[in-house]
């Protein structure tokens, strides 16, 4: 049905189809006993999906990554679909509208996206908004916090706590956003001296010591793995989520000049699997469990989420996988993981 359905998705604009989707979803579930229906459809249960992670209790391993739901509108929505737990954002302090469209393309052949969609965002007071309403119960919330594009970088922390401030009461966990490519300058924010100004900033503000992870790209040597670790070591993270989109367009399907037509932007999905699951793989290995490693890059199935655990990642969370495997992607996943562990 879903792949009926992308016969006439893929015929438009990737961020239009998007807006649409989510609206027929939406919609639909205004419909008496939709919920619950879809529940029925969707839903994977059992004990031995369970995850305990950062002190959090997950009813599975399966999250939805960052970029997603950005304004945290579909959370009852993207609930249904079975997963554990949402991460909305990124967010920055003031709304901002982005880059100029078209931001976002389909590489289908690849089965990937590239996009430099560059945070748009209705700012952090309107997700706070929506977030102090009635949430699906059981559902993790994390916030994936960013900076707005007009503040300079040397005041790039105070962006960071201002939403952290103003979301504190209303998430699970918080995700710091230093590597998406799209926002300029951004990604040097993962260098030694401000990562950790920038971490133990918001950890002096951070009374519960909720959750906080670190967003990191797959583009870094192993040197600055490693000097990530020692941060996340020293200001007492709770983990790191492996990885952003990649700034590289190894592994591509589609010829040279067609991708050279995109231009810049952040690739996503199936190209991006091996280079994330290298840096899982990494930080495991190196981490020595110290801290809890969220798997996200080219999980497009119940083999690829697996492959994500196996290097060590504690949960996983998917994005482009769902755009081209559909909204049975999350029941997938989560029948095969019950299969096998029971
Ligand atoms: C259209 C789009 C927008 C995204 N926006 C964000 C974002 O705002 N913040 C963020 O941390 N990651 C963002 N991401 C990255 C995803 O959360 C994820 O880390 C990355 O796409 C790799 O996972 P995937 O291969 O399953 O898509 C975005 C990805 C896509 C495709």
């Amino acid at each position: 049905m879903y792949r009926f359905f992308t016969l006439f998705l893929y015929r438009i604009d990737p961020e239009k189809a998007h807006y649409l989707t989510m609206w027929c979803l939406m919609t639909f579930l205004k419909i008496p006993g939709a919920r619950a229906l879809l529940r029925i459809i969707f839903q994977v249960r059992g004990d031995a999906l369970h995850r305990k992670v950062a002190g959090m209790d997950f009813a599975n391993p399966v999250g939805l990554a960052a970029g997603f739901d950005k304004n945290g509108r579909y959370l009852n929505a993207m609930a249904v679909l079975g997963f554990s737990h949402i991460e909305v954002g990124t967010i920055t302090p003031r709304a901002q509208p982005g880059n100029p469209k078209p931001r976002l393309f389909r590489l289908v052949k690849s089965r990937a996206l590239i996009n430099r969609m560059g945070f748009n965002n209705e700012g952090v007071d309107v997700l706070a908004g929506r977030l102090s309403r009635k949430r699906p119960p059981g559902l993790i919330v994390g916030a994936n916090i960013g900076k707005n594009k007009d503040t300079p970088l040397e005041d790039a922390t105070n962006d960071y706590l201002i939403s952290f401030r103003k979301l504190y009461a209303l998430v699970d966990y918080f995700t710091v956003n230093v590597s998406s490519p799209n926002t300029p300058g951004l990604r040097t924010l993962q260098e030694k001296e401000p990562l950790t100004h920038l971490l133990s900033t918001l950890q002096k503000s951070n009374p519960d010591e909720k959750p906080v992870f670190l967003k990191i790209a797959p583009d870094l040597t192993e040197q600055q793995l490693d000097e990530i670790i020692d941060i996340v070591l020293d200001t007492k993270l709770a983990g790191v989520i492996a990885t952003n989109t990649t700034i590289g367009r190894e592994a591509l399907s589609e010829s040279k000049a067609s991708i050279e037509s995109i231009g810049a932007g952040g690739l996503s999905g199936r190209p991006v699997f091996k280079k994330s699951i290298e840096v899982v793989r990494y930080l495991r290995d190196r981490g020595k469990g110290q801290f809890a490693i969220i798997g996200v890059g080219g999980i497009e199935d119940s083999a690829s989420a697996a492959q994500h655990i196996e290097a060590g990642a504690d949960l996983v969370q998917v994005y482009t996988g769902l755009i081209y495997s559909g909204p049975g992607l999350v029941k997938c996943i989560l029948k095969r993981m019950r299969q096998k562990l029971s």
